[in-house]
């Protein structure tokens, strides 16, 4: 334990000094000054129970079922793995304009008529919520609102009010009186999450956080957000197109990487509980550039258009850009392409494009960008009704993915009927009606182009 420090405080006004000395500094009036114990700081970070904790061995810990409860919204329950967990902590990331709000509004309409919903709005006002609501047909939603961006009043309506849910639109505004520096700053957006997430796991309170992005994609301030909350959910999806993605990067409650899919509307968000076909073009005759993969983002297969464009160079150093896939392994692609397929793009700007913004982070998709960006470059279509993933490996082998089947599966319910898959994948069955083409390597994948 830290020391405790002498001060002396002065038994006429009050005022305190370092040092003895004979006048007190702040009245003028002389020996009055006494010695005292610095009054001690408020303890900031207690634990979380409160009370001294002790060692306890981990079987007589007894967990308590947590039970969860939903959103409404059942998308997204699928992202937070079922539903909220009392005393959680929620942050939730985008781009602004993206729809963050509206999620968190439309869910705590739904949430407030059974649990005492408090949101808490630093970026726009109580009217201006209100419109949102009208537009929404919410204006009798059982929620109660709090303009307010100082942590301390927030948190005195919070114990005052006893909500069992806190939404605070945004972390970014928040800010204590406690620390000099300007709202927004790192250190005022760590303190002030900090301070709340604390207050929601003593109290039991679930709180959401919404928190802004910045360029690079990182929820602002500090990366530190992320390790303080138990969820962290990333709004994307591409703002020209209506589909909106949930993603969750870090779920202490459930499954991380589960997608929740929604469709914003003219009146808010709608679920789309289907979502397997969302992102695939419809053209009536195959097109050269365009491979269809197989993704599994969470629970559900999604499939996806890739789009390539191989262009020659118009002077200057060859581009590569890829838009909602890593730009890294679109390099790496590229030259296991020249190396072991024989196709050398050196003289080509080759861009790849994700179709309806989604964000592919999953190497499954390696093998449909490979083919893709050859499909461009030779203008040559891939077959139609195609389906093609697997993994790329630097020494040119096709490598299996993770839950073949089940990819294999929902692309022939949508009508796929080739599947250019790993060798690996390739199920003991053949579903009827349907070619499957089993690659080891990139020289024979490349071959469906060839034919
Ligand atoms: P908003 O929730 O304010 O985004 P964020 O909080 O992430 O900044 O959503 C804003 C966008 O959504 C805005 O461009 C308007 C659009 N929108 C709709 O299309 N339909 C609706 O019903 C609502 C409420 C918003
Ligand atoms: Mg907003």
């Amino acid at each position: 334990m830290a020391k405790a420090k002498t001060l002396y405080a002065c038994t006429e006004c009050g005022g305190q000094a370092p040092k003895w000395q004979g006048q007190c500094p702040h009245c003028g009036v002389w020996n009055t000054l006494v010695e005292t114990v610095a009054a001690t700081a408020p303890v900031r970070f207690e634990s979380v129970s409160g009370a001294r904790s002790t060692v306890t061995p981990l079987a007589s810990v007894t967990a308590r079922a947590t039970s969860r409860i939903p959103t409404g919204l059942e998308e997204f329950d699928r992202v937070l793995g079922g539903g909220l967990v009392p005393g959680g902590v929620i942050l939730l990331g985008g781009d602004p304009g993206i729809g963050k709000s509206t999620l968190l509004l439309q869910a705590g309409a739904a949430l407030g008529a059974a649990h005492r919903t408090l949101y808490v709005t630093g970026e726009e006002s109580a009217e201006q919520i209100a419109l949102r609501a009208q537009r929404l047909g919410l204006v009798n939603a059982p929620i109660e609102l709090l303009a307010e961006v100082q942590l301390e009043a927030i948190v005195a309506a919070i114990n005052a009010t006893s909500p069992e849910i806190v939404v605070i639109d945004s972390v970014q505004t928040v800010y204590t009186e406690a620390l000099a520096s300007a709202p927004g700053s790192v250190a005022q957006v760590r303190e002030c999450a900090a301070q709340l997430t604390r207050l929601a796991k003593q109290r039991g309170v679930i709180v959401l956080f919404v928190g802004h992005v910045t360029k690079e994609g990182a929820i602002a301030g500090p990366r530190v957000l992320e390790h303080i909350v138990d969820t962290v959910l990333y709004f994307e999806g591409d703002p020209h197109s209506s589909f909106r993605l949930v993603r969750a990067i870090k779920n202490r409650f459930g499954a991380a990487n589960e997608l929740g899919v929604f469709a914003m509307t003219e009146r808010g968000l709608k679920g789309v509980a289907n979502p397997s076909a969302l992102f695939l073009s419809q053209h009536a005759e195959g097109v050269a550039g365009s491979a269809v993969v197989a993704t599994l983002e969470g629970s559900r297969p999604l499939l996806v258009e890739v789009q390539a464009l191989v262009d020659p160079v118009q002077g200057g150093m060859p581009r590569r850009l890829a838009v909602g896939l890593d730009p890294q392994r679109l390099a790496l692609l590229l030259a296991v392409l020249h190396r072991h397929g024989g196709v050398d793009t050196g003289g080509f700007d080759v861009f790849v494009n994700a179709v309806g913004g989604v964000r592919i982070l999953e190497p499954a998709a390696d093998l449909a960008v490979l083919l893709s960006v050859c499909s461009s470059l030779k203008n040559k279509p891939v077959p139609r009704k195609t389906l093609i993933f697997g993994e790329v490996g630097l020494a040119g082998e096709i490598r299996p993915v993770q839950r073949g089947q089940e990819r294999i599966r929902e692309a022939a319910k949508l009508g796929f009927t080739t599947f250019v898959i790993p060798n690996l994948n390739k199920p003991k069955q053949t579903p009827e009606n349907t070619k499957i083409i089993a690659v080891d390597r990139v020289e024979e994948a490349l071959a469906l182009l060839r034919e």
